[in-house]
């Protein structure tokens, strides 16, 4: 099934294809072939083919979506786009690529396997000039916000008020609190300042790094902050570069922060490219079970 919303909200991002444009303008020169792998609605490479007059190959591996792609670039009169279904690290795309551009960045960055298919892509291809993005960092920053604060309140207090047929949590409040900050909430912050400084949890060279898995452990020591801000930055080119931080151009990626329990004072963030998810965990000083 083509994911019609999904799409949608991609193609509704300004920031984003404009970075990706600019970038592409930069980076692809007259006659490079250039792979755009997963290629989606098919928005980049019918981007990339108004740079180049080589070959722009498409490829994208869900069969509806594909499909789509296709009939659009056709309705476009763009028909110098190929769009291939398949793997874009296995299909057939005939003469290798110069150019690989792959929006394939999940909503902290390597959740949707772009450093997996950016090394696999290098293997198969050791000639590509480029990789779009070329680098993807995750980020995080201590911040106090009052999106945060409020909806700590809102999901404690929950637990807290009268509950019917004599239901009480106030012996597994703790163990709420707890369980509240190890989910990664995804969200807008508009009413947040910075509390230490932003650090790099990891940092991928797209096309050389060989997978994604890290684990890192931050101390907030003293800090008021109340919460975690984590995002990515992809830097496209050498002057673009798209990020996720609050304070940049809103982006359909969100904002995300992880909620900080009282007391706790260190967390530790790690990514697990097998199960394509993050896993946070505050120390258990708040805990009381
Ligand atoms: C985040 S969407 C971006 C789509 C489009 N490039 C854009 O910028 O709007 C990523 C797309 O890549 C496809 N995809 C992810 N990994 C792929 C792979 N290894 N080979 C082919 N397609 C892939 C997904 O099915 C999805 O349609």
């Amino acid at each position: 099934m083509f994911e019609a919303h999904q799409h949608a909200r991609m193609l509704a991002d300004a920031t984003r294809l404009t970075a990706f444009h600019d970038a592409m303008a930069e980076v692809i020169t007259e006659g490079d072939r250039v792979l755009d792998a997963g290629t989606g609605t098919g928005i980049l490479a019918a981007m990339a083919s108004r740079l180049t007059t080589g070959t722009v190959v498409a490829v994208e591996y869900l069969e509806d979506t594909a499909s789509f792609a296709k009939q659009a670039l056709r309705d476009s009169h763009l028909d110098r786009v190929e769009v291939v279904r398949g793997n874009a690290v296995q299909a057939d795309i005939g003469t290798p690529p110069d150019v690989v551009v792959s929006e394939t960045i999940g909503s902290l960055g390597p959740e949707e396997n772009i450093v997996g298919l950016t090394r696999a892509l290098r293997q198969r291809y050791p000639d590509i000039r480029a990789f779009i993005p070329s680098r993807l960092r995750v980020m995080a920053e201590p911040v106090v916000s009052a999106e945060a604060a409020a909806l700590r309140a809102s999901v404690m207090g929950a637990f807290t008020r009268e509950q019917p047929g004599g239901m009480s949590f106030a012996t597994v409040l703790p163990r709420a609190e707890h369980a509240l900050g190890g989910q990664i909430i995804t969200a807008r912050l508009t009413d947040a300042t910075s509390a230490g400084p932003a650090e790099p949890l990891v940092e991928y060279d797209l096309g050389t790094t060989p997978e994604a898995d890290f684990s890192q452990t931050l101390s907030l020591g003293d800090s008021p902050a109340n919460a975690v801000h984590l995002y990515f930055e992809a830097p496209l080119s050498s002057t673009v570069t798209l990020s996720s931080h609050r304070a940049a151009a809103f982006t359909h990626w969100g904002h995300s922060y992880v909620v900080r329990p009282p007391n706790a004072s260190t967390v530790t963030i790690s990514y697990r490219s097998a199960d394509r998810r993050f896993v946070c965990r505050w120390d258990r000083t708040a805990e009381t079970d």
